[in-house]
């Protein structure tokens, strides 16, 4: 049975030394609570840093790997001291941390951190691989690994791989400016999925492999040479039902009700954050102290708790931060606080998790307001645990989770004002009004729960693996090959009808570049020649053009897309069609090209197209959607086709295409044997006429009704190249 391999930074149990024993401790963070039954239920095993120096343990570490593997399915990756500082403190934190978050001044380029961070990614794939097996599932998490796929992938060529990144993944102008961004993003490559909170950060990743390693790719699917890579956003839910029902234990309650005491008479609003840049903490505090300004009306009447929990403390930026909270609070404290009410409590500690259910649960605001966050699972797990629905949260727009939860109260938390004027609605607020605004997100995050969450990760891995095994089933290999051959060199009147732009050669707006190289027309003078084959060529170019690339070689061809067929040297016009349309469309694609820098109209006597490969990736492909949506619009009532090619929106007239034309020959002699090789065949009409010996083959991307698949025009020449070998016999 395939096992489920968790692979991150930390591992979901913590560790501590207390007079020489040591503790274990389930977290209760997000991933590690939610996972824990669903990880069960796949037979799943964690591997990660027991979060202590090697050092600390050295004695220990038997034992501890023991008690790991036997009670709580974990391996554990010692790290030492200059592991901990240069790929965790270093690299991670102090170089991916910052930079994914878009606060580049923190950033520093130490070329030891990257090689440590390299040499502990090694370190855990080799953990990982003396643990699994081809048919399992390995899911690594987040920035601290982000060479570990490609690394793993090294390794066992066939497991299957997903990759999440629990934080954001940033534009590409803020990520190239990372010196190691290639071998990141090649490292990630090494999976089979890679999954983002949000579609934003996808869009981000994509843009950057396409512009620093030139992958395209087409609807999250990157196409490597040798596989498939499939990209996706999974919004990470929460435990709802444990929160929901965290609430009605006794022990929390006694808790709440011990704070409610304390805190009576008071509206109380709440922060919780890991002491951290990114949480947008001191913008929250001094949003508060204007508030207390413009509105004195609340002195002694709120109570704003704020609670810090430390972290990575030996990163200096972490260290000042601090310091400029500690001051601030006791500013805010010393300027509004009057005897016998101070307006902020400050506890810099972590909690556990009934504390935590009780302070969420004495609260009437709570504000989540990070400059910028991956998803914030806290701002979920507040929602949920407040059965009562009369908490209000306000959260930053700059939070992944303000996609979901947009019924609260969204803040620019750069926006000090708008910050203000957000905790005056929030305290002013009606219940009626918090709980219309509760119920809708509570329903919400029930449905998408950490355990839905999983699923469909991992579901969607298992599917991309499935799809990648079809893809490689259709991968014309050598045995195909070779059956071809065998069929071609049995018959004795052969059809060859190939496709030239894109097939034979990648498609270029420069024509020159589209020219027959020597290489080329010696194979297809060699085809021609031999008596038993028919070769046409097909083209988008214009009959003028064909005429100066091929005519010396004799053969068929179809120009202008089936507009002209030349048949033993003559050119014939192969239908007329109706063609004043195209005055009345022109100006739409024009309006394309003004609005998408780097992309280009081209115009054929039948066709109007827009060519999109030189623009900007992510621009390219919207203009795209929208300039498909418009025409069907607008020609809805029209005999006319839309066509989308590689990079190329084409509108063409209606029953004017290659496969119509190819018609001509297929149904005018009783072949033995038909080869088609195409980068696109879109007409039914022309699958309907091939007789039982026929072999079609798409160029570029598998396509559903062809036979075989290749991915480069270079193949399709070596093939033809060998089938021109045969002699010819007469
Ligand atoms: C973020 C990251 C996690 C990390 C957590 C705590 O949520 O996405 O991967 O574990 O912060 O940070 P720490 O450095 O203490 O592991």
């Amino acid at each position: 049975m395939a096992n489920l391999i968790i692979v991150s930074n930390r591992l979901p149990v913590k560790l501590q030394k207390k007079d020489n024993t040591i503790k274990y401790e389930m977290s209760t963070g997000g991933l590690a609570t939610g996972l824990k039954s669903f990880y069960k239920s796949y037979n799943g095993f964690w591997i990660g840093w027991p979060g202590i120096a090697s050092k600390e343990i050295s004695d220990k570490k038997d034992e501890i790997k023991n008690t790991l593997n036997e009670e709580y399915n974990c391996e554990p990756v010692f790290l030492n001291q200059q592991e901990i500082d240069h790929y965790y403190l270093g690299y991670s934190n102090r170089a991916m941390w910052p930079l994914c978050h878009y606060f580049t001044q923190f950033v520093t380029h130490d070329l030891e951190n990257w090689q440590i961070y390299k040499k502990v990614n090694q370190k855990f794939a080799e953990k990982v691989a003396a643990i699994a097996k081809e048919d399992d599932i390995v899911w690594v998490h987040d920035y601290h690994l982000m060479l570990l796929p490609k690394m793993l992938r090294q390794k066992l060529k066939n497991i299957r791989i997903g990759y999440f990144h629990h934080i954001p993944f940033p534009s590409y102008e803020i990520f190239r400016l990372l010196p190691s961004r290639k071998q990141i993003l090649e490292g990630l490559l090494g999976a089979d999925l890679i999954g983002f909170h949000t579609y934003d950060y996808l869009r981000h990743f994509l843009s950057s492999v396409q512009r620093l390693l030139g992958y395209n790719s087409n609807l999250g699917k990157i196409e490597l040479n040798e596989r498939l890579v499939k990209v996706d956003s999974f919004p990470m839910g929460i435990d709802f039902v444990k929160f929901s029902q965290a609430a009605e234990n006794s022990e929390v309650q006694n808790k709440i009700k011990t704070l409610k005491n304390k805190l009576e008479g008071h509206q109380v609003v709440l922060s919780i954050d890991r002491m951290d840049y990114t949480k947008g903490i001191l913008q929250r505090l001094q949003a508060y102290s204007n508030f207390l300004r413009k509105y004195p009306q609340y002195t002694g009447k709120l109570k704003f708790i704020v609670v810090t929990v430390p972290s990575r403390e030996e990163v200096e930026q972490y260290h000042q931060l601090k310091n400029s909270i500690e001051r601030l609070v006791s500013e805010i404290n010393g300027e509004f606080g009057i005897l016998g009410w101070m307006p902020i409590w400050y506890l810099h500690k972590a909690f556990d998790f009934k504390d935590l259910v009780a302070l969420y649960n004495v609260s009437d605001i709570y504000v989540v307001t990070p400059l910028r966050d991956g998803m914030n699972l806290m701002a979920k797990e507040y929602l949920a645990a407040r059965n009562d629905k009369k908490g209000l949260l306000i959260l930053s727009e700059m939070a992944g989770a303000a996609n979901e939860l947009g019924e609260t109260i969204i803040v620019n938390p750069n926006n000090i004002e708008e910050l203000v004027e957000a905790i005056r609605e929030a305290v002013s607020a009606p219940d009626e009004e918090k709980i219309r605004r509760n119920e809708i997100m509570r329903e919400r995050l029930a449905r998408y729960d950490v355990q839905r969450w999983a699923e469909d990760f991992v579901q969607k891995l298992l599917k991309m693996k499935e799809l990648q095994k079809m893809r490689h089933a259709n991968i014309l290999n050598k045995a195909r090959i070779e059956k071809i051959r065998e069929s071609f060199h049995n018959a004795q009147q052969r059809l060859l009808l190939i496709d030239w732009d894109g097939t034979l050669l990648p498609i270029s707006e420069n024509k020159n570049k589209m020219q027959p190289t020597a290489k080329i027309k010696h194979i297809l003078r060699k085809l021609n020649q031999n008596s038993k084959n028919k070769l046409v060529i097909f083209s988008q170019a214009e009959k003028e053009i064909m005429q100066t690339w091929f005519s010396d070689l004799e053969i068929d061809m179809v120009a202008a897309n089936g507009e002209f067929v030349n048949l033993a040297g003559r050119w014939q016009q192969f239908d007329i069609f109706e063609n004043d349309w195209k005055d009345d469309l022109r100006t739409i694609f024009q309006v394309f090209v003004d609005r998408t820098p780097g992309s280009f109209f081209k115009e054929n006597k039948y066709s109007l197209i827009w060519n999109y490969s030189k623009a900007a990736f992510d621009l390219g492909e919207m203009r795209a959607r929208e300039l498909v949506n418009e025409l069907i619009s607008v020609t809805a009532n029209m005999e006319l086709q839309i066509l989308e090619h590689e990079k190329e929106i084409e509108l063409r007239a209606g029953g004017l295409s290659k496969e119509h034309a190819s018609l001509r020959w297929l149904t005018s002699n009783q072949w033995d044997f038909v080869l088609v090789i195409s980068d696109g065949l879109t007409g039914e009409r022309m699958f309907e006429h091939l007789p039982q010996n026929s072999y079609t083959i798409s160029v570029g991307k598998p396509q559903n009704k062809t036979d075989f698949f290749v991915k480069k025009q270079e193949v399709i020449l070596e093939f033809l190249e060998y089938l021109s070998e045969e002699q010819n016999e007469n």
